[in-house]
């Protein structure tokens, strides 16, 4: 069995003339959280994208538990994927979704009920089940998206900013049941802004600047290169970002 969750080699996607990703290469092996940063633009989505099969790279390779996933989509039954705008049906209630989900995944009834049950309660969404999806806060309706990825215990998570409005509690304890399908073998595929996050959870970051990749190894190692550096520190060096961000603070401490 490959080792390998989800690949990119080589990878190139253009939209246009828009150079999205510029031959990025990248791994994800089972079992393993890795965090992909970068910049607004960056090309974090596009390589989701890739990964779950909705657009085929220019140049290169993708592969998703050993398959190509525009070839053949039936893989995404195995990938759960959190997008970074919802598309939920909003006239139905969490319940009716979650049990369409379910159904189309072919879930057993009783391992659906059971983990459902853990998940809503986990997420504290038990009591707006039968709430329509349309009338649920931004955060509840994040809470949806991401028990509608989790349901199916998939072998692999493509999840894009997906603790986008979840509150510290709640994002707590998402934190932990990512760590626990980690532990279980699961593979977890991860964009956030969210630095400390991404030190805290992450085996491995990858950073993206202009659809190449910057920096990529395990968190104790960029910060061990990056002397005595904190990773927002390196954040802003690799992007270029440094000396735009240091003359704004200037700016403004000196009331400009
Ligand atoms: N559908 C599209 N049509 C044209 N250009 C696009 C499209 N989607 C993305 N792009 C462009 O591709 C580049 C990468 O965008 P992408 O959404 O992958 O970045 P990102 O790293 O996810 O950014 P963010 O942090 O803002 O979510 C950007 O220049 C963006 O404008
Ligand atoms: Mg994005």
């Amino acid at each position: 069995m490959d080792e390998r969750a989800a690949v990119a080699e080589h990878v190139s996607k253009y939209y246009g003339s828009i150079r999205a990703l510029d031959d990025v290469s990248l791994e994800l092996k089972r079992g393993e959280i890795v965090g992909l940063l970068g910049p607004n633009g960056s090309g974090k989505t596009t390589l989701i994208k890739l990964f779950m099969g909705f657009m085929k790279p220019d140049v290169g390779h993708v592969s998703v538990l050993g398959v190509d996933p525009y070839e053949d989509p039936s893989i995404r039954a195995r990938v759960g994927y959190v997008p970074e705008e919802l598309a939920l049906y909003e006239s139905l209630t969490p319940k009716e979704f979650f049990d369409l989900l379910a159904r189309i995944r072919r879930m057993d009834p009783v391992a659906y009920i059971e983990r459902l049950d853990m998940l809503a309660s986990s997420f504290g969404l038990k009591e707006r089940m039968n709430d329509l999806i349309g009338s649920l806060s931004r955060g509840n309706r994040q809470k949806v998206a991401i028990i509608a990825a989790l349901i199916h215990e998939p072998d692999l998570l493509l999840l894009d900013e997906p603790m986008t409005g979840l509150d510290p509690a709640v994002a707590r304890i998402f934190k932990e049941i990512l760590y626990d399908m980690r532990d279980k073998g699961h593979s977890i595929l991860f964009s956030t802004h969210i630095l400390e996050l991404a030190e805290a959870i992450c085996d491995r970051i990858v950073i993206l600047h202009r659809g190449h990749v910057v920096v990529e190894g395990a968190v104790e190692e960029v910060l061990e290169m990056a002397k005595d550096k904190s990773l927002e520190e390196v954040f802003l060096e690799v992007t270029g970002k440094a000396h735009e961000v240091y003359e704004v603070i200037r700016a403004l401490k000196g009331g400009a």
